[in-house]
């Protein structure tokens, strides 16, 4: 036996007895409280044990990794939610979306949820602002729910919120103020308007370890213009997903790779000469329509984004 066939049984052995950590690991999982849990775990720690040994994790690497997670969670509060944003940039929350998506081909694509939902939201009534006094353009925005044959889908709820002009959510001012984002429901025919602010492209914060891994990566921050809908109805697949700024530069570049085409749409500007619908504005404005999709649910409930994460 040369030497050289020494060191491959040695390295065999030696990956036996990895495979067999592996295994023993995911049989300590054999009493989860259900074949599903069960199922997830197995799956997580296959695949962690097979990026340790595809990338043979060094030592320093796992304490800088344990180090990044430490401080991910540290940057995380009741106003910032470092790990979605970190699932965001890893590509991971879009993925979820896609392998969660609707087979109904009729149904609104789905996008990231994002970093910057807040449960609890003011109501407003059809036609009525969301701003409360954040600035940027006025946006009128209308639009119909319905199901995938164009049946309206009468009370649905629509849960929005947007940067303001300066590209920040109100969660990132100062203070505890509440700006932009509220909920609303659509009419018996399934209608909808509301005023918002015209969305502008923003940087994700990038002053916290994923900012940092960005820079890291010379990856941009930067995220297409788009406002945040959660839209939702008894019997109807909850749908969470933006509109899009057609035009926008970041489009083919988006840091949490939420764009989808169909999505993508264009917000129309108005000069301040042309009055806009219901209200008074001052100085230009800004309009957008359209009309969501939902998918029936199979349980005829909402789906599980029906009952919304608690409070981030
Ligand atoms: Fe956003």
């Amino acid at each position: 036996v040369s030497a050289l066939d020494l060191t491959e049984s040695e390295r065999r052995m030696r990956e036996e007895s990895d495979d067999a950590l592996t295994d023993r690991v995911v049989k300590s999982f054999a009493g989860a409280s259900s074949p599903r849990e069960r199922a997830v775990l197995e799956s997580l720690v296959r695949h962690l044990h097979g990026f340790i040994r595809e990338a043979t994790l060094t030592d320093d690497e796992w304490r800088a990794g344990i180090d990044f997670l430490t401080r991910t969670g540290h940057t995380t509060n009741e106003c910032r939610q470092e790990f979605i944003l970190l699932s965001d940039i890893l590509g991971a929350s879009m993925l979820t979306v896609r392998v969660n998506q609707t087979e109904d081909p009729a149904a609104t694509d789905s996008t990231v949820f994002g970093p910057f939902y807040l449960s609890a939201s003011p109501g407003i009534e059809l036609g009525d602002a969301l701003a409360q006094g954040a600035p940027g353009r006025p946006l009128f925005v209308r639009g119909t729910v319905c199901g995938p044959s164009g049946e309206p889908i009468s009370g649905a709820r629509l849960e929005v919120w947007g940067a303001d002009e300066e590209g920040l959510y109100d969660v990132q001012h100062e203070g505890q103020r509440v700006a932009n984002r509220g909920h609303l429901f659509a009419d018996d025919s399934g209608n909808f308007t509301f005023w918002s602010i015209h969305p502008v492209a923003y940087s994700i914060p990038a002053d916290g370890p994923v900012g940092e891994l960005l820079r890291s990566a010379e990856r941009s921050p930067m995220r297409p213009a788009h406002l945040h809908f959660v839209v939702s109805a008894r019997g109807w697949r909850t749908l969470v997903t933006h509109l899009f700024v057609a035009g926008d530069r970041y489009l083919g570049s988006d840091a949490e790779f939420g764009v989808v085409d169909s999505l993508v749409v264009p917000f129309v500007e108005h000069p301040a000469t042309e009055p806009p619908p219901g209200r008074h504005v001052d100085g230009p404005w800004s309009s957008v329509a359209y009309d969501f999709v939902l998918a029936p649910s199979a349980d005829g409930l909402e789906t599980a984004f029906g009952k919304l994460p608690t409070p981030l």
